[in-house]
């Protein structure tokens, strides 16, 4: 643990031009410093940094925080890591916090848990690599085209057929078992400890930073099950690993998109033919973690699953998945009985890069996969079709995107809009959800509660202004939290530094994204006249509530009346309408 006020104190010595300079190249425009963004591919700058407030925010990919956050993602480090490098350039020692007891036991395990998962990896790499017994495996690399350049770069190995090879191994090198049996790579019976893993090709499996935490175990013939997986650990939990992540960050940052694969040795093909942004699931679905992980590293996702039933079963599900962390995702499909692998056994990397190409969107893919399995040849037909539909339609953010796909959804099955909007009224809608998701759930840019936003960071008077009308009368969602924040995190002290620290603990990236924009245009840094500002928006901001009164009449005339969204949504229209009354 870092103390807070060693973090202050390199915040306070360090320059986020300077930082920043070490890896773009900056030049003055106004107030900001402006370049190329690193984080997403751009040929007109867009990346602005803001010397005054400590802040760079990016217009074209929304990416933004302090300089603390610059170099975590830059460089993949945690945040402690960022702040000690940041330390080193600027001449700040960094003595950490004495830990607690059981801090340091847990500290001490944890670096017996690497030093055993380092054995077992170069244990299992010298079998394969030296000796008889790793022959079954070279030859089965061998008719796989897995050279020892790739053999390397996975770090491959290859348990042997003995019961304890392992175990003897650990042994002799100090090891306590019983540390060994947490990791699950080897087991105790009456008859004494032995192998989890025997007789097969060994990929070991590695986090961001490139640590192995566990095992993947695959035969060499058609046995069985196929893999084995080392089992959920304290350093391994299958729900948020991503396997070959390690590998693939360099090339996921720069062009910003990365490909999700099923299988190892999907990915190493992929690897082979030069195709590096890939990731693989560990045996296991993509889930919500997985996908906000991938959040974290890329702006738009491609599936690239089997052809066959669970393929496409996969792809339908992990579609939900990047729709409720609104990632863009693609699907690319590949010819019928094909894997990733056996089409690059068969096909050129550049006949990949054209598949990958014609990637279709996720949704439109899901939609035409349900309108080849159930055509929309009867009204009962059309009816299962929409139902299918409208549960993941309403989880599409973007309100263009989402008028888009009803009008394509409208024409295949030959129904108007107004039937499609009908059926999305009359199913069951989670309290609130549909308004949610009409009004407000893309949150596109709003200049009105930008600028307030704006005023609340930058005009004391303003600010007490603001309170004193209640934040919940102009800020609504990702604004009001963020306003919270802000309120709180000044309550305790007034200065920029102060402000600055707020991007890195804000944890939704929306809020992030508002908070560096904000904090880096110039136009709310200008003198201005707070007061008449303010006024003005208050006003549009009212006039714009009482716009939806209108909306949520519409949305009444197609409810049932005995619903609870009906009654919920009749509550509300009450409340603006008193609101109008008293303008
Ligand atoms: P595949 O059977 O497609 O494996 O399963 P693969 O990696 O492409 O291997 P090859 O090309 O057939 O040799 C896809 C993934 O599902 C998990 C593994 O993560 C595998 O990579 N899996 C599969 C298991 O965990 N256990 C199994 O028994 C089978
Ligand atoms: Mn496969």
């Amino acid at each position: 643990m870092i103390p807070e006020e060693k973090v202050r104190e390199v915040a306070e010595r360090i320059s986020i031009v300077e930082v920043v300079s070490d890896y773009v190249s900056l030049r003055r425009a106004g107030g900001n410093f402006l370049g190329l963004c690193p984080f997403h591919a751009e040929k007109t700058p867009s990346f602005n940094v803001n010397p005054a407030r400590e802040i760079f925010h990016c217009f074209g990919c929304g990416e933004g925080g302090n300089a603390f956050s610059f170099i975590m993602k830059m460089e993949g480090l945690s945040f402690p890591e960022a702040v000690k490098l940041l330390a080193r350039k600027s001449g700040i020692e960094i003595e950490e916090r004495q830990l607690t007891p059981s801090e340091i036991k847990t500290q001490d395990e944890y670096t017996q848990f690497k030093r055993i998962n380092d054995l077992t990896t170069s244990y299992y790499r010298s079998v394969l690599l030296n000796g008889q017994e790793g022959e079954p495996a070279r030859q089965y690399l061998a008719n796989r085209s897995v050279e020892a350049d790739i053999s390397d770069v996975y770090q491959l190995g290859f348990a042997p057929d003995r019961r304890d090879g392992l175990v003897k191994h650990l042994k002799n090198n100090g090891i306590d078992l019983d540390a060994a049996l947490k990791l699950g790579i080897i087991r105790k019976s009456d008859s004494g400890w032995y192998d989890l893993f025997r007789n097969r090709l060994i990929f070991p499996i590695k986090d961001a930073r490139g640590q192995v935490i566990a095992f993947a175990g695959r035969v060499l013939d058609t046995t069985l099950p196929k893999y084995i997986n080392s089992p959920e650990s304290p350093l391994y939990h299958k729900s948020s690993v991503l396997f070959g992540l390690d590998i693939a960050l360099p090339t996921i940052r720069t062009g910003n998109s990365v490909i999700i694969v099923e299988g190892y040795f999907d990915h190493l093909a992929l690897y082979r033919a030069g195709v590096k942004n890939v990731v693989a699931t560990c045996g296991t679905a993509l889930t919500g973690t997985h996908a906000g992980l991938i959040k974290r590293h890329a702006a738009r996702v491609y599936t690239l699953f089997d052809s066959d039933n669970a393929g496409k079963k996969a792809t339908i599900r992990s579609m939900e998945l990047f729709l409720e962390q609104r990632i863009p995702a693609y699907v690319i499909s590949l010819p019928a009985g094909d894997d990733p692998d056996s089409f690059l056994t068969a096909h050129t990397a550049e006949e990949f890069i054209a598949l990958r190409d014609k990637a279709r969107p996720a949704f439109e893919y899901f939609v035409r996969t349900l309108l080849a399995e159930t055509p929309p040849d009867s009204v009962d037909s059309k009816v299962r079709i929409i139902d299918d539909i409208v549960p993941r339609f309403r989880k599409i953010a973007d309100s263009i995107e989402r008028d888009l796909y009803e009008k394509e959804i409208c024409r295949l099955l030959g129904i108007t809009n107004h039937a499609f909007r009908k059926r999305m009224g009359g199913g069951k809608l989670p309290h609130q959800e549909s308004l949610v998701n009409e009004s407000t759930a893309t949150q596109p840019a709003d200049n009105i509660q930008d600028t307030l936003l704006a005023l609340l960071l930058n005009y004391p008077e303003a600010r007490e202004e603001i309170v004193r009308n209640g934040l919940e009368t102009i800020f609504s969602n990702d604004y009001l939290e963020l306003a919270r924040l802000v309120l709180n995190s000044l309550a305790d002290s007034e200065n920029s530094q102060t402000l600055c620290h707020l991007a890195e603990i804000l944890e939704k990236p929306e809020q992030k994204a508002l908070f560096s924009r904000i904090m880096v245009s110039e136009a709310y840094l200008a003198d201005i006249d707070w007061r008449s500002v303010l006024n003005q928006c208050t006003r549009s901001n009212e006039k714009k509530q009482l716009a939806s009164i209108k909306d949520i009449a519409a949305r009444l005339s197609i409810l049932d009346p005995s619903s609870d969204e009906y009654s919920l949504l009749l509550k509300q229209a009450d409340a603006l309408r008193t609101r109008k009354s008293k303008l």
